[in-house]
């Protein structure tokens, strides 16, 4: 070992295995975008925050998010058939914090503070999100603890000259960080 690598410390969680400590570790220098997934109509509305999104295919355009099969919109999602990414921005980390459960929140309680407006599907999307892709649900495939998810994307929009809210080392970053 040199001054490059550590190995995990079994304190910050003693009932995982070495390798499930030395993943999380290592996955953690893994930088992401945060998003939130949005889904369903009025009080029926859920979503969760999530860094796993990535794109999949350009044709047809395609993106996956994998969902914890143990959450609470993992059904509205297989339910609904559709749902919507939003991509953050620094300014939307209470969003972020809201749709990761902080604080107790559930369901539509999440969406506070937010300005919702819609596309072709009638998910719920972030109105100034950096980008936003309305989708329809094309395949769900189960996978150990979680569903990876796929979406057609039907319809997206962006926002010019704006940045991206990340998430790094466990905390939220910015490109100026
Ligand atoms: C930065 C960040 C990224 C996350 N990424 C994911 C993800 O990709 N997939 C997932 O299932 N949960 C992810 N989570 C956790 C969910 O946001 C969280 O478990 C969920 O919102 C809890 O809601 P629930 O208890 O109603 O299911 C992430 C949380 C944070 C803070």
């Amino acid at each position: 070992m040199n001054a490059h690598t550590s190995v995990a410390s079994p304190a910050l969680a003693p009932e995982l295995p070495d390798a499930a400590l030395a993943f999380r570790a290592a996955m953690r220098k893994l930088a992401g975008a945060v998003s939130v997934l949005t889904v369903g109509v009025g009080d029926g509305r859920t979503g969760l925050t999530a860094t796993s999104v990535t794109s999949l295919s350009v044709e047809p355009p395609t993106l996956l998010i994998t969902i914890n099969r143990s959450g609470s919109s993992i059904g509205p999602v297989l339910q609904e058939r559709a749902f919507a990414i939003n991509v953050l921005r620094p300014h939307h980390q209470a969003i972020a914090d809201q749709f990761a459960g902080k604080g107790g929140l559930k369901g539509a309680e999440r969406y506070q503070g937010g300005d919702w407006t819609r596309l072709e599907t009638g998910a719920p999307v972030l109105a100034d999100a950096l980008a936003a892709f309305d989708c329809v649900l094309e395949d769900a495939i189960e996978r150990h603890s979680h569903v990876i998810v796929i979406g057609r994307v039907v319809a997206s929009r962006i926002t010019e000259s704006a940045q991206p809210l990340l998430y790094w080392a466990g905390g939220y970053r910015s490109l100026a960080d």
